[in-house]
C-alpha cells in the first residue's frame, strides 16, 4: 500500500518550507479530535493555479466560519502554494492548502490553540479515471444527506463536513458505483461526495441551488460558462424524480473538472455533446 508519507518533494508546513517527511504532527491535536479543519483543493495548469485567489479567499472565510483564528490574509495563502508548486517543479498538479488547530489545548475549547497552515502537492491527471468519456460515471444514492446549515458549518469547506462523504463514497465502490448522489435534508438533490452536480435538457441546464452544500469554484466557472456559450442556466429545486427527464448529467468540481455521468442508480444516461462542448470550453478556460 502507498504511504503519502513515503514521498519526495517539500510542503509548505507551519511557516517555512520543509522535506515532505518532516511535515509531521502530534496525535493530539485539536484539528484530528474535533475535526477544526478547513482545507481547499485546486489544480495547477501548465504552472499557473487556476482561481486561486478564490480558493485561498474560501480557505480563509472556512477558517472564520469555523472560528478558527488566522493572522494572515488570502494573498499570503495564495503565496504559498505558488512558492510550494514552483519549489516541487510541478506544471500540472493537485494543490491542498490546509488550516487546523494545534495541540495546545484538549478539550473542546479551541480558543487556545495554535492555527496551523500548511501546503502540500502533487501530480493528479484524472480523478474518475480515463475511461469516462465513454460511459460516464456512475452514481448510487447516498443514504446520508447534507445537512441544512443550522445543523453544521455547510458553507465551509470543512474537514468534519467529509466524514459523511468518506462513509457513502465507500459504499458506493462496495455496489459497484464510482460515487455517491446525496440529497440534502429537505429531499432535495444536492451534490455528490466531492463535486456539484448538472443536469441538461436541450439547451436548459439545471444544477441545485447551493444552499446547504459547497457552491464550487467550478461549479460557478461553469455556469459562467454555459451561460456565455448560450445555454439557458437555472439554478433550481430538483427532486429525485425529476433526474429521469434529463438527457445528459455531469458533475464538477477542482478534482473532478467536467465528468460526465453515465447512469444514477438504474437511470442510465448518454455522454451527450453539451457535456462535451463544456469540457472542451472549460480545458481552454482553466489553460488561458
Ligand atoms: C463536497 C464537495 N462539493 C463540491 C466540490 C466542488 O468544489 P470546487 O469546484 O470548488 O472544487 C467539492 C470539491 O472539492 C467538494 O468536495
Amino acid at each position: 500500500m502507498t504511504d503519502l508519507c513515503d514521498k519526495e518533494g517539500f510542503i509548505w508546513f507551519d511557516g517555512k518550507m520543509v522535506d515532505w517527511k518532516d511535515a509531521q504532527l502530534h496525535f493530539l491535536t485539536h484539528g484530528l479530535h474535533y475535526a477544526s479543519s478547513v482545507f481547499e483543493g485546486c489544480r495547477a495548469y501548465n504552472g499557473k493555479i487556476f482561481k486561486l485567489k478564490e480558493h485561498s479567499e474560501r480557505l480563509i472565510k472556512s477558517a472564520e466560519i469555523l472560528d478558527i483564528k488566522v493572522d494572515f490574509d488570502a494573498d499570503y495563502v495564495s503565496k504559498a502554494c505558488q512558492e510550494v508548486l514552483d519549489k516541487n517543479n510541478l506544471k500540472d498538479a493537485y494543490v491542498r492548502p490546509v488550516i487546523w488547530l494545534g495541540s495546545q489545548n484538549l478539550g473542546v475549547y479551541s480558543r487556545d490553540c495554535k492555527t496551523m497552515f500548511a501546503v502540500a502537492v502533487w501530480e493528479w491527471p484524472s480523478y474518475f479515471g480515463a475511461d469516462i468519456w465513454e460511459k460516464g460515471i456512475s452514481l448510487c444514492w447516498a443514504k446520508y444527506k447534507r445537512p441544512a446549515p443550522d445543523t453544521a458549518p455547510t458553507a465551509a469547506k470543512a474537514a468534519g463536513l467529509y466524514m459523511i462523504g468518506s462513509v457513502e463514497k465507500n459504499r458506493s465502490h462496495d455496489l459497484g458505483f464510482t460515487d455517491a448522489l446525496m440529497l440534502d435534508y429537505r429531499g432535495y438533490v444536492a451534490e455528490c461526495t466531492g463535486a456539484n452536480i448538472f443536469f441538461v435538457k436541450g439547451n436548459e441546464i439545471r444544477t441545485p441551488i447551493a444552499d446547504c452544500f459547497l457552491n464550487g469554484i467550478t461549479r460557478q466557472t461553469v455556469i459562467e460558462l454555459a451561460k456565455q456559450a448560450g445555454y439557458d442556466v437555472k439554478e433550481v429545486r430538483i427532486m429525485p424524480e425529476d433526474l429521469k427527464h434529463a438527457e445528459e448529467v455531469f458533475v464538477t468540481g477542482t478534482a473532478a473538472e467536467i465528468t460526465p455521468v453515465g447512469k444514477i442508480d438504474t437511470i442510465e444516461y448518454k455522454v451527450g455533446p453539451a457535456t462535451k462542448k463544456l469540457h472542451e470550453i472549460y480545458s481552454k478556460a482553466v489553460r488561458s
